[in-house]
């Protein structure tokens, strides 16, 4: 099932819905009943507008050659959806509500969600080790595995909990809200990229991309915690208010502007791909307007 991305994302929407759906069924005898696989398919399988996935897509297609990205597009929805499951936890955000449903571990137990979460990270790097042939398996996981790691969302996520309730600085802001959210977007382009057999010059241009929109991506999320609706978003709202968001420095407009400037910025980088690159600057605008 999917949140709304623009129309013209809905195919590849659907189409990574079914891949996800079959990286949980292939292989699983009929009517097995484990808890954890459970909670994975309830977690994976639930709404979501599936950016990440769709955003290996457009930077395959736009090197030339999609046909190899599903692999990273579904290990990278495996990866994000572990991380949403640990941010729920009660010593994490305590949050009651995911992609509008109760959230993992009121739905099965803090116990099995946690090894749901270590299921879903570990079935993202099987994935991409069995679909793709060596060197690509490789560098993929390698990629994921540095987004994933102490520069990268655990860092972010870990700085994040700690400032709870704490005062830092907007440097300090930026450098979490790039760890814990953006730097997953990069890799995600960087995979896509990869699977087209991109140039480096390519692969750069979509790193800088993606980096201003995974950043304006979090930025927005920021806001819509604010503004947003428990229907529209999924989540809780008001639920930030002993964090420091971008909201906290800019308020909600000046917050919507550096998202705005953000996205222009990612936009610049497009500019080696002429019209090839629509669909890229498509997203971007979604994401500067989006409600969910
Ligand atoms: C939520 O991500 C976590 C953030 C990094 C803000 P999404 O807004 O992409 O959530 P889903 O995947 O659509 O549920
Ligand atoms: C979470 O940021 C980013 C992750 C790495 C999971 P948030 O805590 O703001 O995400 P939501 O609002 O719960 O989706
Ligand atoms: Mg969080
Ligand atoms: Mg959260
Ligand atoms: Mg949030």
């Amino acid at each position: 099932m999917s949140r709304p991305l623009p129309a013209s994302f809905a195919d590849a929407q659907r189409e990574i819905a079914r891949a996800l759906d079959a990286v949980l069924t292939d292989g699983v005898p009929v009517g097995t009943s484990d808890p954890v696989l459970a909670a994975m398919r309830y977690t994976l399988l639930a709404p979501s507008k599936r950016v990440r996935a769709v955003l290996v897509h457009l930077a395959a297609d736009v090197c030339g050659d999609a046909t190899r990205a599903m692999p990273a597009a579904v290990a990278v929805e495996c990866i994000h959806a572990s991380s949403l499951i640990l941010d729920d936890l009660p010593s994490m955000d305590n949050a009651p509500l995911r992609r509008g449903r109760p959230s993992a571990h009121i739905a099965h137990g803090e116990a099995v969600a946690i090894l749901a979460a270590f299921g879903l990270l570990n079935l993202g790097y099987a994935h991409l080790s069995r679909a793709y042939a060596a060197p690509l398996a490789a560098r993929v996981t390698s990629l994921y595995s540095d987004a994933v790691g102490l520069d990268g969302l655990i860092a972010g996520q870990a700085e994040d909990v700690l400032a709870t309730d704490a005062i830092i600085d907007f440097d300090t802001l930026e450098r979490i809200h790039r760890r814990k959210t953006g730097v997953l977007f990069s890799a995600a382009a960087q995979a896509g990229a990869l699977s087209a057999g991109a140039t480096d010059a390519a692969i750069a241009s979509l790193t800088s991309y993606a980096k201003n929109l995974g950043l304006a991506f979090q930025i927005v999320d920021d806001v819509l915690d604010v503004t947003g609706t428990e229907a529209e978003t999924g989540k809780a709202v008001r639920a930030d208010a002993r964090k420091t968001t971008f909201v906290s420095f800019s308020g909600i407009d000046g917050a919507r502007e550096l998202a705005n400037e953000l996205c222009a910025t990612a936009e610049h980088a497009l500019a080696p791909f002429g019209k090839r690159a629509d669909a890229l600057r498509e997203l971007a605008h979604f994401v500067t307007g989006r409600r969910s």
